[in-house]
């Protein structure tokens, strides 16, 4: 980024000074950080990158799905056990912080249908005493985890963010009503709001054993013991898979996207699709396993085809995701191994 300024200093100063202000100093200078859900795949990947970069950061997670050992110890990270339900945590970690990357939350689908107030108490109530916390501290960027699954199963390809949602879930619900509270705040209380819709993530980390595991931690756990994953559906349903550090970058450059980007959401995703069927192709040629995949009813909830347009992140954000599937899933693959 420095290299490419100082050629165009000489083309545009003016141009040139904008950019320096809004993209590279944010992150020269140390910044804090909250990282909400930082127990979990996404938040523990999230605070390896900043400390990494020299930020400070402070961790929230209850536990109820991350683990204590997606921990790290580094001087510059602080972690605090305690729950989003809870108004007097949110405010005491939103205390002196400059940025919020809100990632907790219950992550499954199915188990939304069978626990539909458990997933209100705890994405929404939880997420709304944040944005109150944040609000009250005077946090300069609120950027919260949505889902692809505030689309539905409406059959136009590629998801626009202009579409009509239809959330299918009461998980998907949740994540709607989160990213209409952070609107409401960036419009009403003047806190600068970001939803990153996220399509299907994977990456190291990832757990592949609960019973609502992603589908490639589950495939690439199966097929490296050389056994069958279960498919549900005729597997024709297809994916946009996004790799974990392409979601690090999102996060990242939504704390520094101009505040006229504010006060929306915008897809992570790839912009390409593959369906379940040539995702087992593609891991079994990774692994070099035989075993085949099993096929179950479609599970009521999940959606038949996903597929990001990532053009207003790309506009607004200034985002391109840097990793493809395959090398992704290398990646992924070299970790489950190890
Ligand atoms: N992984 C994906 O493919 C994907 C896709 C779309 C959206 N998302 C969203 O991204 C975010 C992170 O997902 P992930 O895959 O890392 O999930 P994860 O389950 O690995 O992490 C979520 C973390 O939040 C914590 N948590 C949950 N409720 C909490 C509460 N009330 N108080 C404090 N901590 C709490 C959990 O213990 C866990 O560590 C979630 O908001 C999820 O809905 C993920």
């Amino acid at each position: 980024m420095l290299i490419h300024l100082r050629v165009k200093l000489q083309e545009n100063p003016t141009q040139t000074y904008c950019q320096f202000i809004r993209h590279v100093l944010p992150s020269l200078i140390m910044s804090t950080y909250l990282i909400t859900g930082v127990a979990g795949f996404i938040g523990s990947h999230l605070v390896n990158r900043l400390v990494t970069m020299g930020h400070e950061v402070v961790g929230l997670d209850n536990f109820s799905s991350g683990f204590r050992e997606n921990l790290i110890s580094h001087p510059l990270f602080r972690f605090i056990e305690g729950d989003i339900r809870d108004l007097e945590t949110c405010q005491a970690v939103c205390k002196g912080v400059d940025f919020i990357l809100h990632q907790a939350a219950l992550g499954s689908v199915p188990r939304s249908i069978e626990e539909p107030l458990l997933y209100h108490h705890n994405n929404v109530t939880g997420t709304l005493n944040l944005l109150l916390a944040a609000r009250d501290a005077g946090v300069k960027r609120f950027v919260l985890a949505s889902s692809s699954s505030v689309y539905g199963d409406t059959p136009i390809l590629p998801k626009i963010e202009t579409m009509p949602l239809q959330p299918k879930s009461p998980y998907a619900i949740s994540k709607l009503a989160c990213e209409h509270y952070g609107k409401l705040f960036n419009d009403i209380y003047e806190l600068p709001t970001i939803g990153l819709r996220y399509f299907n993530v994977f990456g190291p980390r990832q757990n592949p054993d609960s019973q609502y595991a992603a589908v490639i931690p589950k495939f690439l756990k199966a097929f490296l013991s050389n056994e069958s994953p279960t498919i549900f559906g005729d597997g024709e349903q297809t994916r946009d898979f996004t790799f974990i550090d392409n979601v690090i970058d999102a996060n990242l450059k939504a704390c520094v996207a101009p505040l006229s980007s504010c006060g929306a959401s915008y897809n992570i995703g790839c912009g390409d699709r593959i369906s379940l069927n040539q995702l087992v192709i593609e891991i079994q040629t990774l692994t070099g396993s035989t075993a085949k995949p099993i096929y179950a009813d479609t599970r009521l909830g999940d959606v038949r085809d996903s597929l990001a347009s990532i053009q207003l992140a790309t506009e607004c954000l200034n985002l391109a995701p840097q990793i493809s599937l395959r090398d992704g899933l290398n990646q992924t693959s070299h970790w489950y191994r190890s």
